[in-house]
């Protein structure tokens, strides 16, 4: 079996949260973001009836998973799709509407140790940052090929940097001299047009390190297509768990749900139409978050914010 190197985050929590749909025999659990197959393993293990769809983007964590996940045999499907493509790898593997989905969004350990990734700005690497390597575009092209413009936007938009225009004009003039090609002449930069008053206030590459991570990956537009077409795939009484690790992530999770949770009456009208009534209802109150035990166990839960909803039964 493969060594556990990433633990699960509330790993309990989901399984309390998804428990009521996917206990029935027969159930299919979509987990989007496979990993290193921890939630996978955890749920497969607990209920012995259950089937798992386990999608992930990139190829290392699947061949890991699928040996971590071999004694279960057909009672898994594992494939290599982003997960707004749900619908069609439900359809690719005959399957029905699924009982729970489950994001655990972000990148996992492995990725973050695996150095030349490129993930991590205090190591140095190539500017890569793929999270499926057979994909085209790495953080090395954006910085050699977007124009200042897109640069400052996908630091602004991506990364809350404060500093994205001075960080993208000082990307521009430097790359006239030298191909950026490694995370630490792109640290050594950005260090460099850090005014002195503001250096001591977090790491100053961490917010565009963050940025470029998304732009690479595409990762808030795929999550924004993805609830959707998750909530569409659900069966009805199935539930669906995202944790995010960022707040545009939880941003994107949070008004997903509320559109899918609110209803489509137009304001004034006396009595709600059955066709305008919310399709979904939120299992909690807002975010939830990681208690102190388990940040103590596991820095990554830091900053995770789990939110769950659940398909209504008898609503079309
Ligand atoms: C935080 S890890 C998941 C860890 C997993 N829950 C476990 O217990 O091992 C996130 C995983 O999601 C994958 N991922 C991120 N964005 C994705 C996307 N848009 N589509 C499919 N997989 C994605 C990453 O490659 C990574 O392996």
């Amino acid at each position: 079996m493969t060594e556990p190197r990433h633990i699960p985050v509330l790993l309990e929590r989901c399984i309390e949260l998804l428990a009521p749909a996917v206990t029935a025999p027969g159930a299919i659990l979509v987990d989007g973001t496979l990993g290193l197959g921890g939630h996978a393993e955890a749920f497969l293990t607990r209920f012995p009836e259950l089937r798992v769809v386990g999608i992930d983007r990139d190829p290392t964590a699947l061949a890991l998973s699928a040996e971590r996940l071999a004694s279960f045999g057909t009672r898994v499907v594992l494939v290599q799709a982003t997960y707004d493509q749900i619908i069609e790898v439900l359809a690719g593997a005959g399957l029905d509407a699924p009982q729970g989905v489950l994001l655990d969004l972000g990148v996992s350990s492995m990725q973050v140790d695996e150095v030349d990734r490129g993930f991590s700005y205090s190591q140095d690497a190539p500017l890569d940052m793929r999270m499926d390597s057979t994909s085209a575009l790495t953080a090395e092209r954006i910085l050699a090929d977007y124009s200042e413009d897109e640069l400052r936007r996908v630091f602004h938009e991506y990364g809350e940097e404060k500093l994205a225009g001075r960080y993208a004009r000082r990307i521009v003039t430097e790359r006239e001299h030298e191909h950026l090609r490694t995370s630490r002449q792109l640290v050594d930069l950005i260090a460099a047009a850090t005014p002195a008053a503001l250096q001591r206030s977090g790491h100053p590459a961490k917010r565009v390190f963050q940025a470029l991570r998304i732009e690479v990956n595409q990762e808030l537009a795929i999550l924004e297509r993805a609830i959707p077409h998750a909530l569409r795939a659900l069966a009805p009484g199935g539930r669906m768990v995202v944790m995010s690790y960022q707040s545009l992530e939880d941003r994107i999770v949070k008004n997903s749900f509320a559109a899918a949770t609110r209803s489509t009456a137009p304001r004034g009208l006396p009595v709600e139409l059955p066709e305008h009534r919310a399709k979904f209802r939120l299992l909690l109150r807002g975010a939830e978050l990681a208690d102190a035990a388990e940040i103590a166990a596991n820095p990554r839960a830091a900053s995770v914010r789990l939110r769950a909803v659940e398909r209504l039964v008898g609503v079309a």
